[in-house]
């Protein structure tokens, strides 16, 4: 029969600790609420009060609401006080022993019939159960955070842990509101053995001086629509509990990709722990927990003052980047000389950029005259060497790289001096920067979100490329409102080069059986707040584009990591793209 669960205590009120506390007496639950000390449960008590005053500030919860709240949970330095609970949730420290020792003190001071569960991100939940009497009583009960805001609690059953057990955790869970996925008892488990690999990818590219911090993140954010950037969310996490993931995720995997990346290692030895110390990759004001600009590292460089290379933009290309590139150029008053494959390409791709304005008008972004007035400045062509009075040229083309170097040979040859040739696909930029005879002005702009109202391009420089061609591509983005990261010459720039291993993660966690599809996207959607979940972005996105990506990746890092997962290469190799053939990942009507 299942338990009544009425008083649940927890363990350790830091981050997760008050925040699970928070959840279940917002749920009508008794809370015995623990920790070492007196300082410590003050501590907890006053991140309580601070996140449930800012739920009240936001209208998420009643002020009179908020004082019951508060006074279901007993805030105690004593662990005896848990004497009455039925379920305690332990959230101390990502440390072994530390849990261990709790769980051993727990084990004397509950009822027998009490569950008790670990909120443990990683550490094996086996280990930790090991340390009691009564091991089947033991289960993972992983919530994310914010506690109170993300859905996900992974519910982590050990080989041991009996199945009612379980099946409470998880009636608990959906009391809380939450989405219970219950999973093995694996280091990660489902959304951190993903997020990590990440994460850590993220800070060795930062560490690296690949990309600068602001940069880094809204590449992620605007890129790839995700709720924070990935040094942002390390903040939130804390990197002490980053690191400690990373290590016990090393030690299962052995995978080189999650050895923590050194940045990591020496912000924590100095206490640059993010939100919770005020410092980590950001500065925190005291009581305010959005990040605070200017923490020394990254001068801006000033975009403006270029605006004679812009009267006149060259864009090669007639899909949906160039497109967008020649109408925004030309609203925003720069003469463009826009260049298709042939004559019939021409017309087609200025009868749609005509049919856009016209939309744009309708939808009230563009008036009337504005409307005329840009279709004016648009000339189409089939001819490339009508851009050589052009100030800046972006080849907005995503062809194999011979058809990429050969046209850059052709623009190096047939544009003015000091004009910038910039490349917007994702080939390597040096190569086109080779082929061009003049590497100085060759820069990457690469669009990695051309859809109206979104807008990020990656502006990449090589090692030949000069401060000029890097200035006026950022100008030209700043005139064209699309958000500019810079970024170094390397396989799948940022976004990519983020987006794919975790992909490809993905794909290899589904193949050994760990987890299904749906329990992955769920787990990654409702723990991490991403818009869509791996399955569903590989489907949509095709899985043959997918897998040239991350070979692409594989052949410059050689990290074994990064080697493709062996589904995809069979999902791809019977025909199986995704949601375009109908069967993928999934099965589509
Ligand atoms: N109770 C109820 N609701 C609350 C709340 C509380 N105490 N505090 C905030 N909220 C609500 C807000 O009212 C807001 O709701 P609306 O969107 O409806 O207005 C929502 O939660 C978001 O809060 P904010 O407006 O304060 O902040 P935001 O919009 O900037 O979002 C964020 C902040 C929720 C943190 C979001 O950026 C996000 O989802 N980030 C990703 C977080 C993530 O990945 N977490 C997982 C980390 S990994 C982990 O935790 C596992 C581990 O083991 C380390």
């Amino acid at each position: 029969m299942a338990r009544e669960i009425g008083t649940v205590g927890v363990v350790g009120l830091g981050t997760m600790g008050a925040g699970i506390a928070e959840v279940l007496a917002r749920h009508g639950l008794d809370v015995v609420a623990v920790d070492a000390d007196d300082a410590r449960v003050e501590h907890g008590r006053g991140l309580v009060e601070r996140s449930t005053s800012r739920a009240v500030a936001r209208g998420k919860l009643a002020g009179e609401d908020r004082q019951a709240l508060i006074g279901r949970i007993r805030f105690t330095a004593a662990l005896d006080d848990l004497a009455a609970a039925e379920l305690v949730v332990e959230a101390v420290p990502e440390r072994l022993d530390l849990k261990r020792e709790v769980f051993g003190r727990l084990d004397s001071v509950v009822a027998p019939t009490a569950i008790l569960a670990t909120n443990t991100s990683s550490l094996s939940v086996a280990e930790i159960a090991a340390a009691t009497r009564q091991p089947s009583r033991v289960v993972g009960l992983h919530f994310f955070n914010p506690a109170p805001v993300q859905r996900l609690v992974e519910v982590v059953r050990t080989v041991v842990t009996e199945p009612s057990v379980v099946e409470d955790a998880v009636a608990l869970a959906r009391r809380l509101g939450k989405l219970p996925v219950v999973v093995g008892d694996r280091a990660g488990f489902i959304a951190n053995a993903l997020l990590f690999g990440y994460l850590n990818n993220a800070v060795r590219m930062y560490e690296q001086g690949h990309v600068g911090r602001e940069d880094l993140d809204a590449a992620m954010t605007l890129g790839c629509g995700l709720p924070m950037g990935p040094l942002a969310l390390l903040d939130l996490i804390g990197l002490d509990t980053a690191l400690q993931i990373l290590e016990t995720m090393y030690g299962q995997s052995k995978d080189r990709l999650h050895a923590p990346a050194p940045l990591l290692r020496q912000m924590v030895a100095a206490g640059l722990l993010g939100r919770k110390s005020g410092r980590g990759f950001y500065r925190y004001a005291s009581d305010e927990p959005s990040p605070v600009a200017g923490n020394g590292a990254e001068p801006l460089a000033s975009p403006r003052g270029h605006s004679r290379s812009m009267r006149t933009v060259g864009v090669v290309g007639s899909g949906a980047k160039a497109m967008r590139l020649a109408q925004t150029a030309a609203v925003a008053g720069s003469d463009v000389v826009l260049v298709a494959s042939d004559a019939e390409q021409v017309v087609l791709v200025v009868e749609r950029i005509r049919r856009s304005l016209d939309k744009d008008v309708q939808a009230r972004l563009l008036a009337d005259e504005e409307r005329y007035a840009a279709f004016d400045r648009i000339r189409g062509t089939a001819r490339l060497g009508d851009v050589a009075d052009a100030g800046v040229v972006v080849a907005a083309v995503d062809e194999e790289p011979p058809a990429v170097r050969s046209l850059f040979e052709e623009l190096g040859r047939v544009c003015r001096p000091g004009a910038v040739l910039a490349t917007g696909g994702s080939a390597a930029v040096i190569e086109c920067a080779a082929a061009s005879g003049r590497p100085s002005d060759v820069v990457g702009m690469h669009v990695v979100d051309a859809s109206p109202g979104g807008g990020l391009v990656e502006v990449v420089s090589t090692v030949a490329t000069s401060a000029e061609a890097v200035a006026v591509a950022l100008a030209l983005c700043e005139r064209l409102g699309l958000r500019a990261v810079r970024c170094g010459d390397r396989a799948g720039f940022v976004v990519d080069a983020l987006l794919f291993p975790y992909l490809n993660d993905a794909a290899r966690m589904l193949s050994e059986g760990y987890a299904t599809a749906d329990d992955i996207d769920t787990a990654m959607v409702a723990g991490c707040g991403y818009p869509k979940g791996p399955f569903e972005v590989l489907d949509a996105m095709g899985l043959d584009v997918a897998l040239a990506t991350q070979r692409a990746l594989y052949a410059q890092s050689r990290e074994p990591g990064h080697a493709p997962a062996p589904l995809l290469e069979q999902l791809v190799a019977v025909g199986f793209l995704g949601t375009s053939t109908a069967r993928g990942f999934r099965t589509y009507a």
